[in-house]
């Protein structure tokens, strides 16, 4: 399974912030915000990932995360010309994804929860066509929603509907066997001009191969679409770190315990950042273990 991650979008929720910095870099709390959705597809054991921003923004992401040769991974970069929509990252992707399976998250998307790890290998291992999650919010018209009966049979999705058939949204979290490079090819542009994931999720579902994931109480998916937010989730993150002296997110602990470095490696990068806690921490798990 191959991994994308589109930090694309000109962020402008976030303005004056996001003028001449990608929203997806912004800390939250102490790592920039795409180290957070990096970390679900390390869980997932997903090792070859394309990275997907700007003209303007591509170069910094590739300064900060490299060829991911560090962690023991592959990072790719390809650069979107124009926010054409989600869906155009099949189509961008379409090389690097070949002939496997595809995991698209979005870059701006927190996502925190002991039980998640699990949960991706079960949706990984289902070999199911495609998978969506849901996860109940107090604002459902920002985001797609989705509506399913009590066995989890999806019955409709919109995307941002004036009037939300159920409180589900559906976060930046997508998994697609290889149909959707064709599917995302034929997907008309929406009265915004973009391509949605939405129309795609739905043609998923006209094919009766969707499926939906509610996630349980034990995951927090968190929006940053807002400063406020961006703030709520930076605290939410010092709060689980300083408590448990767990890091959320630390893709070089991810990496280790995933097998994919070793420990002179980890030992490495720790020791560049012995200065910072985040270094200290990484160097604490040698000692730990
Ligand atoms: C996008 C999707 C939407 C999804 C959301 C999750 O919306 O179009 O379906 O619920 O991401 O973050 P955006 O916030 O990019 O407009």
């Amino acid at each position: 399974m191959k991994g994308i991650i589109l930090a694309g979008g000109r962020g402008t929720r976030l303005y004056p912030t996001t003028k001449v910095v990608s929203k997806q870099l912004l800390p939250i709390y102490d790592k920039p915000l795409i180290y957070y959705p990096l970390s679900i597809l390390l869980f997932a054991g997903i090792k070859d990932i394309l990275i997907i921003s700007t003209p303007d923004d591509i170069k910094q992401y590739s300064d900060l995360l490299g060829d991911g040769k560090k962690l023991g991974i592959n990072f790719y970069y390809k650069i979107q010309e124009e926010p054409h929509g989600l869906a155009e990252a099949f189509i961008l992707g379409e090389e690097f994804i070949g002939d496997d399976d595809v995991c698209l998250v979005l870059g701006d998307n927190v996502f925190y929860g002991a039980l998640l790890p699990e949960l991706l290998q079960k949706v990984i291992k289902s070999k199911n066509k495609a998978t969506i999650f849901a996860y109940p919010v107090a604002n459902p018209k920002d985001f797609g929603v989705v509506e399913f009966d009590d066995k989890g049979n999806v019955l409709s999705l919109e995307e941002k509907p004036k009037e939300p058939k159920s409180k589900y949204a559906v976060p930046g979290l997508y998994f697609y066997d290889n149909s959707v490079i064709e599917i995302a090819k034929n997907v008309k542009p929406s009265p915004r001009g973009e391509l949605e994931i939405t129309a795609v999720n739905n043609e998923y579902l006209k094919r009766k191969e969707l499926k939906v994931e509610v996630f349980s109480r034990g995951v927090a998916w968190l929006d940053t679409g807002t400063p406020y937010n961006m703030l709520k989730a930076g605290s939410f993150v010092e709060t689980l770190q300083s408590r448990q002296g767990i890091y959320v997110a630390c893709l070089e602990e991810i990496a280790w315990r995933k097998g994919f470095i070793n420990d002179e490696q980890l030992r490495k990068i720790g020791e560049e950042l012995k200065q910072t806690d985040y270094g200290k921490y990484i160097l604490s798990l040698l000692e730990e273990d």
